[in-house]
C-alpha cells in the first residue's frame, strides 16, 4: 500500500512486513525518514532532528541554519551542501557538475512498469503498488522520476530512477546511482560476497567504520569478484535471528556499491553502474534509466533476507517456461573430455548417463568452427566437420534417441584471433585503434554494443538452433573486458561503451528466449563470474562454479544461498581427485553437495566402478524424488562453513510437510564434541518421521539432534529426509 499525507508531506510505503517513510522536506527536498519493520500508520513524531553543524552549509531556501543537506537523510542526493557519497553527478554544457533536484510532482499506481531495455521484477497490478516521485532541477528543464515498487505480503522494496533530459542542452551523466539509502545513527556490520574464479561469493562479514567502503566490479560483468549485493546487519544478527538490510542490483556490468559512515554514525548506501570509467551523453529529449536495486528487509537474521530475495526471484524476476518446472538432471561432457571427444564418446557417456536416471545431455565447448583448443573459432558458430562423424543434428537426434533431452554450449559473447569471423571483421572484437589488445584465455571480446557484430552472431546460432534439437543452452562468459571503446560511437560517448555492451547482451537475450521459449538456457561465465539477478532475467539457472570439489562447493553454494534460489544454482558431481584442488572426497559426498543444488555429472561416466554407478544411480533417483522440495522449497542455512567446521542447511517444503537436512563435519576431530543440530521451519505441533523414529517438530528444532560423527574420517556428510508422519 502507498498512502500520501499531504499535510505532512510524508509517502508512506507499506507492506504487512515493511514501511518505507519518505519526506518532502524545507526548499521541497526529497528526504528520506525510515525503512524497515512496518509501522501501522506514520503519525509524525519522528521527524528528523536537526542541529547546526559547524561546516555543514546550508540550503538556500533554509529557514534556519538548523537545516543543512549534509545531515538530514536523503532519497537521491546530488545537490550542493551534502559532501557524503552522492547518487548522482551530471555535467552541464557550461562545464558545472551542479544539480539541484526538487520535488515536483507524484504519482501512485498499481502494479509495476518494465524498464525499458533492462531486466527487472514484475508484478501483476494487483500484487504489487509503485510510487513514482518527480524532481525536478531548479535551473534546468531535468526531471529524475524515482520509481519505488513495494510487493504485497513481501519484505521488499524495488528502485531504479529515469532520468529526463527536457533541456535544450547536452547533458553528461557521470553518475546516476539505482539506490541511495540513508540510515539514522546505528552500529552496523557489512556482509558481502567477494571471491575470485573458482572461489565465488565468499561471505565477508566486517564492522562498518567510519568512511566509505566500495564493492566493485569494472570487469564489464559483474564479476566472481564481488556480486552485485551487500547487506547491513546489526551486530548481534546471525542466520536465524536479528536485524537485517539486503541489497542487490538487477545488472551483469560494471557496479559499484558504497557503505558511508559519516561524523554523526549516520550510514550511507549507494548501489548502482558503476561510475568509473562511465559517462552517458543524454541529449535533448532523451532519457535515460538505471537498473533496479531491490531492498530487502529482515528481522529474522540472514535467513529471512535470503528467503526474501529468494522468493521475489523465483516469482517476480525468472521468467518463462522453466519457473516452476522441475529441473533436469544434466550430463555435461567438459570435464570427461574436455575438447578431446568424438561421437563414439559422447554417445558412450550419454548411455551411461541415461542409466544413470540422467535427463539431459550437454555437449560442451569444442563442437564448432576448427575448436580443438581455448585458442580458436569462438565467432564461427558452425558445425565443426568431422569432429562428430555424423554430424550435431544426427547426435542429437541419437541422444533423443536414448530418452535424453540434447544441450549445447556457446560462448556468444567472444571472438578468437583464430577464426573465419576474425579474419572478416578483427575490427569487430573491442580495441582501441592503435594500441595492441591485450588478451584473456586465448580471445577478445566482441563489441557487443554493435547490433551488426549481434545480428551475425544470432544468426549464426540461429541457423544451429533451427537444424539442431536443441533443449538446453550453456551460454558461456570466459574473459573480463578491456580495451572498452567502440569505434562506433563518437568520442564524447565512449564512457556509455560497458553499458552499451550490456544492453546490447539483454537485448539478444531477450530476442533469443522470445524466439526460442522451450530452450532452457544456463548462464555461466567460467562457472559463477556472471551470477546476478540480471542474468536470471533470461536464464533460470548458472553454473555456480568451476571448482567441483564438494568441500569448496559447500562454501560457494552456502555463499551464493545468500542471494538466489536453490533453483538457479547448478551443482554437479565430479571426478576425484578434484580438478581444481586435486582433493579426494567421497562420491557421497559429492552427491549430497550436488544434490543440494540443480544437480548433475560432470566426470567421465564411461570410467565408473560398478559400485559407483549403483551409487550415483542411487543418488539420481533420490534426488528426482526429492527435487520439488529442494529446488522450490523454502532454504534455510544452518552452520556456516564460514564459521567452523560443520556446515549445515536444510530445505523445507512450503506446507512443512517434508525436509530435507544436509549436514557435513569438514575435518575429521578425535575426542570430538557431540554435535547437536538444531533444526528450523518445521511444524511445532505436527510429528514427523526421521529415519525410523516419530518425533515433534517442536524437538527436533528445540532439543535437536545429536550427530555422532567419531569415526567420520574427512569430508564426510549426511543428507537427512524428514517427512510428516501423519
Ligand atoms: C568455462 C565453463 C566450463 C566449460 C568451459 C569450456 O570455463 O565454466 O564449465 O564450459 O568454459 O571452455
Amino acid at each position: 500500500m502507498i498512502t500520501y499525507d499531504e499535510k505532512q508531506q510524508v509517502f508512506h510505503l507499506s507492506t504487512n512486513k515493511i514501511s518505507y517513510l519518505i519526506q518532502v522536506e524545507d526548499g521541497g527536498l526529497l528526504a528520506h525518514l525510515y525503512f524497515g519493520k512496518a509501522v501501522q500508520s506514520y503519525h509524525g513524531q519522528f521527524r528528523y532532528p536537526r542541529a547546526d553543524r559547524s561546516f555543514s552549509p546550508n540550503p538556500p531556501l533554509a529557514k534556519d541554519r538548523l537545516f543543512s543537506f549534509d545531515t538530514v537523510l536523503q532519497e537521491l542526493p546530488g545537490n550542493p551542501g551534502d559532501f557524503r557519497v552522492p547518487a548522482l553527478e551530471l555535467l552541464h554544457e557550461s562545464g558545472s557538475s551542479v544539480s539541484d533536484f526538487r520535488f515536483e510532482d507524484y504519482e501512485i499506481i498499481q502494479g509495476k512498469k518494465s524498464i525499458p531495455g533492462l531486466p527487472a521484477t514484475y508484478a501483476m497490478e494487483k500484487e504489487a503498488s509503485t510510487l513514482i516521485i518527480t524532481l525536478k532541477d531548479q535551473l534546468y528543464d531535468i526531471y529524475l522520476d524515482l520509481f519505488y515498487t513495494v510487493f504485497d505480503n513481501q519484505a521488499v522494496l524495488v528502485r531504479s530512477s529515469r532520468l529526463r533530459n527536457e533541456s535544450a542542452e547536452t547533458l553528461a551523466i557521470q553518475k546516476l546511482a539505482s539506490l541511495s539509502l540513508d540510515f539514522a545513527s546505528s552500529s552496523f556490520e557489512l556482509v558481502h560476497l567477494s571471491g575470485s574464479w573458482s572461489r565465488e561469493r565468499m561471505i565477508q562479514r566486517e564492522v562498518v567504520a567510519p568512511g566509505t567502503k566500495a564493492l566493485s566490479s569494472r570487469r564489464g560483468s559483474s564479476s566472481h569478484h564481488e556480486n552485485p549485493f551487500a547487506a547491513l546487519v546489526a551486530p548481534e544478527t546471525t542466520e536465524a535471528a536479528g536485524e537485517a538490510y539486503g541489497f542487490s542490483l538487477v545488472y551483469s556490468g560494471n557496479h559499484e556499491t558504497t557503505i558511508e559512515r559519516d561524523p554523526y554514525e549516520q550510514t550511507r548506501v549507494t548501489m548502482g553502474i558503476n561510475s568509473q570509467q562511465f559517462s552517458w551523453s543524454l541529449e535533448a529529449g532523451n532519457d535515460f534509466y538505471t537498473p533496479e536495486a531491490v531492498l530487502v528487509y529482515s528481522d529474522e537474521g540472514l535467513n529471512g533476507m535470503s528467503q526474501s530475495f529468494h522468493y521475489l526471484f523465483q516469482h517476480h524476476l525468472i521468467r518463462g517456461r522453466f519457473k516452476y518446472e522441475p529441473r533436469p538432471v544434466l550430463a555435461n561432457n567438459w570435464e570427461a573430455t574436455f575438447f578431446d571427444f568424438n561421437e563414439e564418446k559422447i554417445m558412450e557417456i550419454a548411455k551411461e548417463a541415461k542409466e544413470l536416471g540422467a535427463e539431459l545431455f550437454v555437449l560442451d565447448d569444442g563442437w564448432f568452427g576448427k575448436r580443438d583448443a581455448d585458442n580458436s573459432s569462438l565467432g564461427d558458430w558452425y558445425e565443426y566437420e568431422g569432429k562428430l562423424s555424423r554430424g550435431l543434428a544426427q547426435l542429437s537426434k541419437e541422444i533423443h534417441g536414448l530418452g535424453l533431452s540434447f544441450g549445447l554450449w556457446f560462448e556468444p559473447e567472444m571472438i578468437s584471433e583464430q577464426s573465419e569471423l576474425y579474419k572478416k571483421h578483427p575490427d569487430w572484437a573491442f580495441h582501441v585503434p592503435g594500441r595492441e589488445k591485450t588478451i584473456g584465455r586465448g580471445q577478445f571480446v566482441l563489441d557487443f554494443s554493435r547490433a551488426d557484430v549481434r545480428e551475425t552472431v544470432y544468426q549464426q546460432m540461429k541457423a544451429i538452433l533451427d537444424h539442431v534439437q536443441v533443449d538446453y543452452i550453456k551460454w558461456d562468459m570466459n574473459r573480463n573486458m578491456t580495451d572498452v571503446y567502440s569505434v562506433l560511437l563518437k568520442k564524447e560517448q565512449q564512457g556509455e561503451t560497458a553499458h552499451r555492451y550490456i544492453l546490447g547482451l539483454y537485448e539478444f537475450l531477450e530476442r533469443m528466449t522470445t524466439e526460442y521459449p522451450d530452450i532452457l538456457f544456463e548462464s555461466c561465465s567460467g562457472g559463477g563470474g556472471r551470477f546476478d539477478p540480471g542474468m536470471l532475467y533470461y536464464m533460470p539457472q548458472v553454473w555456480a562454479s568451476d571448482n567441483t570439489d564438494a568441500v569448496s562447493r559447500m562454501a560457494i553454494q552456502y555463499g551464493t544461498s545468500l542471494v538466489y534460489p536453490v533453483s538457479t544454482i547448478g551443482a554437479h558431481v565430479a571426478a576425484v581427485p578434484n580438478h581444481q584442488t586435486g582433493r579426494t572426497t567421497s562420491l557421497e559426498t559429492r552427491g549430497n553437495v550436488a544434490m543440494s543444488g540443480l544437480f548433475g555429472y560432470e566426470l567421465d561416466l564411461t570410467h565408473l566402478s560398478d559400485g559407483e554407478r549403483e551409487e550415483l544411480k542411487e543418488q539420481t533417483n533420490f534426488y528426482k524424488s526429492h527435487r520439488q522440495l529442494i529446488q522450490y522449497g523454502t532454504y534455510y542455512r544452518l552452520k556456516s562453513p564460514f564459521e567452523g567446521n560443520e556446515v549445515s542447511w536444510q530445505f523445507v517444503a512450503p506446507d512443512q510437510s517434508e525436509a530435507l537436512v544436509f549436514y557435513s563435519r569438514v575435518l575429521a576431530e578425535a575426542s570430538a564434541p557431540f554435535h547437536v543440530l538444531k533444526l528450523t521451519g518445521l511444524n511445532p505441533e505436527k510429528s514427523y518421521r526421521i529415519k525410523d523414529k516419530v518425533v515433534g517438530g517442536d524437538e527436533l528444532m528445540n532439543i535437536g539432534l545429536y550427530i555422532d560423527t567419531e569415526a567420520w574420517g574427512d569430508y564426510a556428510s549426511q543428507l537427512i529426509y524428514i517427512e510428516a508422519a501423519d
